[in-house]
């Protein structure tokens, strides 16, 4: 990996391809998940599932061990925003609940996420959803060279504000490659100053976090699970996105292609 600006590293083709493999996984795993949700699942079941498909695909889990996470999935349910833990309580018919999964291939980290329903969901919740599932692909939009890097963050940022809904600035997507922190933060609101230019064989995990009344989180006791601080519902979608000459590349596509979940066709 090349060295580029702000700690920032540019990947090479060889390099992109590890890292579209390395996502296609997660994204695979992310369908698996979204054929398994169903009213009286665990999310302790929805982790199982993932460690097994990590095993079938010879590949590690990248969250496990990272600062001492304790688990291959975060599984945050309703008011929980980003970093829950699988627990054992079985999900209930108008839970929402978002998985995020990393997995180590080839020495690069592939990186992705989504919020699913279970069973019928109100909907104020299913426009939460749609809204930043929405905000995510006008984001990967922006992920062009040329652009900067802000452009990705204003883009999800006004879509969700003209919804109504609010973006969590506590915590941002990244620079990812080799490990899953790189350079740069990709926040979900546009910074009051600075500029970050965009270049080809950038990748960044573009990860809007998006709270129903919202934006402010807190961490629960385990030191982890981020909820928002008034129980309102929060939904995450993340994608890994090349940025190539030709335009943003998503690296998390599944076998099945590229679907989009909570937006209507
Ligand atoms: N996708 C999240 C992130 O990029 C998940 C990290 S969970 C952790 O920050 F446990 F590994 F920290
Ligand atoms: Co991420």
């Amino acid at each position: 990996m090349k060295r580029y600006r702000g700690g920032a590293f540019l990947k090479n083709p060889r390099e992109l391809e590890l890292m579209a493999e390395a996502n296609r996984m997660v994204a695979n795993m992310l369908d698996a998940i979204g054929d398994a949700i169903e009213v009286g699942l665990t999310t302790m079941h929805v982790e199982h599932l993932v460690q097994a498909m990590c095993i079938k695909y010879g590949v590690k889990p990248a969250f496990q061990g990272y600062r001492g996470y304790p688990y291959a999935t975060c599984c945050s349910v309703n008011e929980a925003v980003v970093h829950g833990f699988p627990t054992e309580r079985k999900l209930r018919s108008g839970d929402i609940v978002s998985v995020d999964i990393g997995v180590e291939y080839g020495g690069f980290v592939g990186d992705a996420a989504r919020t699913y329903p279970v069973g019928d969901v109100d909907s104020e919740t299913m426009r939460l959803m749609r809204v930043t599932e929405e905000s995510l692909y006008l984001g990967i939009e922006k992920a062009r060279s040329g652009n900067d890097l802000y452009d990705v963050s204003w883009a999800v940022q006004s879509h969700v504000e003209a919804a109504g809904f609010h973006v969590v600035k506590q915590y941002c997507g990244h620079g990812v490659g080799s490990r899953m922190h790189e350079k740069p933060d990709v926040p979900n609101f546009r910074p009051s100053s600075g500029s970050f230019p965009l270049a080809a064989g950038m990748v960044i995990a573009i990860e809007p976090m998006v709270g129903a009344r919202t934006g402010n989180v807190r961490v629960l006791g385990d030191k982890w699970t981020a909820v928002t601080t008034d129980g309102s519902y929060a939904a995450h979608f993340e994608h890994s996105v090349a940025i190539t000459s030709s335009g943003p590349r998503i690296l998390s596509v599944s076998d099945r292609g590229l679907n989009r979940h909570t937006i209507p066709a």
